[in-house]
């Protein structure tokens, strides 16, 4: 293997810098050549790919969103799609590939593999801690900080107030960042695609616990099987029937996306983004560099993106123990 190529595909998180930063270095180290593919599948399509040398990659392990660019591209769905982005890889001569993103990108990656056979490492870059393989995927620390700075703030005036609060954070179809901001920020409640949602017993919760508290703070992942915050809110609303009980909503958004990376997602980037080039090298492909109890770990892109990460019981626990 003499060159090789990286990219950032699907929502941007906070660490994907830091990733790319260690993959071109570890790279430069290991004495290849190495390219950046702007704009992940898109720019693939489009020819967008550039020689990478150190002074690509500096001063930006400590900045959020990624350099190379993001997208989500729909061309590369398409058979002529791949055929154009394998035609340009093939021209500059790339014979490996790091792709940084979450399952989106490695579902990609996969398939082009198995199709054109370009041997590809990927590095789990996502805030929604949704892939299979690793502990923690880039950016999900950066994003549970960001979302518990505000629920802190949230809960200041949700006392002054004696409000109730949802607070709708990101995770597509996982809870993680729910569970973990919830944990963190003392949520009275969280509610999680993983779990079915009983609307009914939450009520009943709240009105025993309105016996201690004036306030309340719910946590609720954008994917709940009951809708999202505003939905829930209205339900509970409903239920509840009691109109000197004021509800309100804070979606928190892409704020969750952005920001400079925590000491950990960037140790865990730099980590990945090594391991990544290192295994290219020692023949590893179709398949994820990540880091389960300390360890770097290879996990086919098959269980990354096919196998469900399940959320640790005992955070759920937790919830329904410290909330009384
Ligand atoms: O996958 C990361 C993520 O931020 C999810 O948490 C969220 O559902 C989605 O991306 C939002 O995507 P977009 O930025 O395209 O609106």
């Amino acid at each position: 293997m003499k060159k090789i190529a990286v990219f950032t595909s699907g929502g941007d998180s906070p660490g994907m810098n830091a990733c790319l930063r260690a993959v071109v270095r570890t790279a430069i180290y290991k004495g290849l050549e190495v390219y950046g593919i702007h704009r992940g599948y898109a720019g693939m399509i489009d020819g967008e790919i550039k020689r990478m040398y150190s002074h690509s990659v500096s001063n930006i392990v400590q900045r959020g969103g990624t350099i190379l660019k993001s997208a989500r591209s729909e061309e590369f769905r398409t058979k002529e799609g791949r055929q154009k982005a394998y035609d340009n890889l093939k021209k500059l001569g790339i014979d490996g590939l790091v792709a940084i993103g979450g399952d989106g990108t490695f579902t990609g990656a996969k398939l082009f593999f198995e199709e054109f056979g370009i041997p590809t490492v990927g590095c789990p870059g996502t805030i929604d801690n949704d892939i299979y393989g690793t502990d923690y995927t880039i950016g999900f620390d950066t994003a549970v900080n960001t979302a518990l700075e505000a629920i802190d703030k949230i809960r200041d005036t949700a006392a002054a107030h004696d409000r109730i609060f949802f607070i709708e954070v990101m995770g597509r179809d996982a809870g993680f960042i729910a569970v973990e901001s919830g944990i963190g920020g003392g949520a009275e409640f969280v509610m999680v695609p993983e779990t079915k949602t009983d609307l009914d017993g939450l009520v009943k919760a709240m009105k025993n616990l309105r016996k201690s508290k004036t306030s309340s703070v719910i946590v609720v992942a954008e994917g709940d099987d009951e809708g999202n915050a505003e939905t829930i809110m209205k339900k509970v609303k409903e239920k509840i029937k009691d109109d000197n009980k004021e509800f309100k909503v804070t979606t928190l958004g892409h704020i969750q996306r952005g920001g400079n990376p925590t000491a950990r997602d960037r140790v865990l980037a730099s980590r990945c983004g090594m391991a990544a080039v290192e295994g290219l090298l020692a023949g590893e492909q179709n398949c994820m560099a990540g880091v389960t109890n300390q360890q770097v770990v290879f996990t086919p892109f098959g269980d990354c993106i096919g196998k469900q990460k399940p959320i640790i019981p005992d955070h759920l626990r937790l919830i329904n123990i410290l909330n009384i």
